[in-house]
């Protein structure tokens, strides 16, 4: 019997052919989020409500043609240089460009014409609502970002929303991420996981492939992948099971179940492969904007402000070899080890069931 092999071995011709499929779905297939056949697009009601004001700030042309399946606006942005894989029509680019405000910069990259050209085309109608001009957009392959003009090792945070699932080369895409990321800086991304290996009949389809769900990585071939590429510990923020809505797909992928997942790969070279305790506590200062009673961290890091909260070495180096520092307090070191930090590691990461809070589905 065959094994399952996972998306990302593909050759170079079928590389190319489903480039041209996915440019052909966002380029002329969609026209709006409407025509999506997945819950996969978030509803506005989970978007948080300090993001709420700034999502109305964006032009409704750019909002009408988003196909993210995550948030990605991380805390602490003011002043940061982001880029931003698979842009599209810009919402997130635009959403960024105001958190990172005049200091900072945001840079879209998106390899379909029609997707572009709409982001383009609203640029000057949005410097004239922000009061300045942070953004640009470039048309290229997120496998192939040195081929694109951008410093290395000059981004502080990138970002993805609903993308690398649709890229052929997702091993590529990682190790250009890494290579433009500052030490210390994070891919902060949205993407869509399945709980298994999906097999070929599914990766194969092509609406089935341009509605994010064909290539999706298998969670744990992920996680596996990005600590090939050197983000040592892949720390899963948040995440929802998505359901097919079209019975005719639905029934064409069978048993497999799909997630939205928004992962945090930080750039750091001493992160451990475990969760290890050095005895090590943060607390926070609660200083972030918009963020003054707790930072998450990650799923399993829900950190109120002003108490003394244990970490194991890495999540202490993610907080004080980052952007975080300043508004952390550390206690401990590395002088002395206590073995496994509690509470770490193994079986699929994501809830099954929708969780009560974010009933709806979240754009
Ligand atoms: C699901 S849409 C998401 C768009 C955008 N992030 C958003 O949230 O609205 C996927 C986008 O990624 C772009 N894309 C897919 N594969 C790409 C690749 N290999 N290189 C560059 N762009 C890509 C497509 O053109 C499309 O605009």
């Amino acid at each position: 019997m065959g094994t399952v092999e996972p998306i990302n071995k593909l050759l170079i011709c079928e590389r190319k052919i489903m480039h041209e499929v996915v440019q052909d779905y966002y380029g002329k297939t969609l026209q709006s989020s409407a025509d999506l056949q997945t819950t996969a697009c978030c509803d506005i009601s989970s978007v948080p409500d300090w993001l709420k004001p700034l999502l109305a700030n964006i032009h409704p042309e750019v909002l009408s043609r988003y196909y993210g399946c995550g948030l990605v606006c991380p805390a602490s942005l003011q002043g940061c240089k982001v880029l931003d894989l698979g842009c599209g029509s810009g919402r997130d680019v635009y959403a960024l460009a105001q958190l990172v405000g005049s200091e900072g910069s945001v840079t879209g990259i998106d390899m379909t014409d029609e997707q572009l050209h709409v982001a383009e085309s609203h640029k000057a109608w949005h410097v004239d609502r922000f009061g300045f001009d942070n953004v640009q957009f470039l048309k290229g392959y997120i496998e192939k970002l040195d081929e694109l003009d951008l410093e290395a090792g000059s981004f502080d945070v990138i970002v993805s929303n609903c993308v690398v699932n649709l890229s052929p080369d997702k091993t590529a895409v990682l190790e250009g991420v890494s290579r433009l990321l500052k030490p210390g800086g994070e891919l902060y991304f949205s993407d869509v996981y399945a709980d298994r290996r999906v097999p070929q009949s599914v990766r194969e389809d092509p609406v089935l492939y341009g509605e994010c769900l064909g290539g999706a990585l298998y969670w744990n071939d992920f996680e596996r992948l990005a600590q090939s590429v050197g983000f040592a510990d892949p720390r899963l923020f948040e995440d929802r099971p998505l359901e097919v809505t079209a019975p005719e797909l639905s029934a064409r992928i069978g048993n497999l179940s799909f997630f939205s997942a928004t992962y945090r790969l930080f750039k750091l070279d001493d992160l451990e492969p475990d969760c290890e305790d050095y005895g090590q506590a943060v607390v926070y200062k609660g200083t972030i904007t918009n963020h003054s009673n707790r930072f998450v961290l990650d799923k399993h890091h829900d950190i109120e402000s002003g108490r003394i909260f244990p970490v194991c070495g890495n999540t202490w180096r993610m907080l004080h070899d980052s952007r975080f520092s300043q508004h952390f307090e550390f206690i401990g070191d590395f002088s002395r080890h206590f073995g496994m930090f509690e509470g770490c590691g193994g079986g699929l990461p994501f809830d099954v069931e929708q969780q009560s809070d974010s009933a709806e589905p979240c754009c």
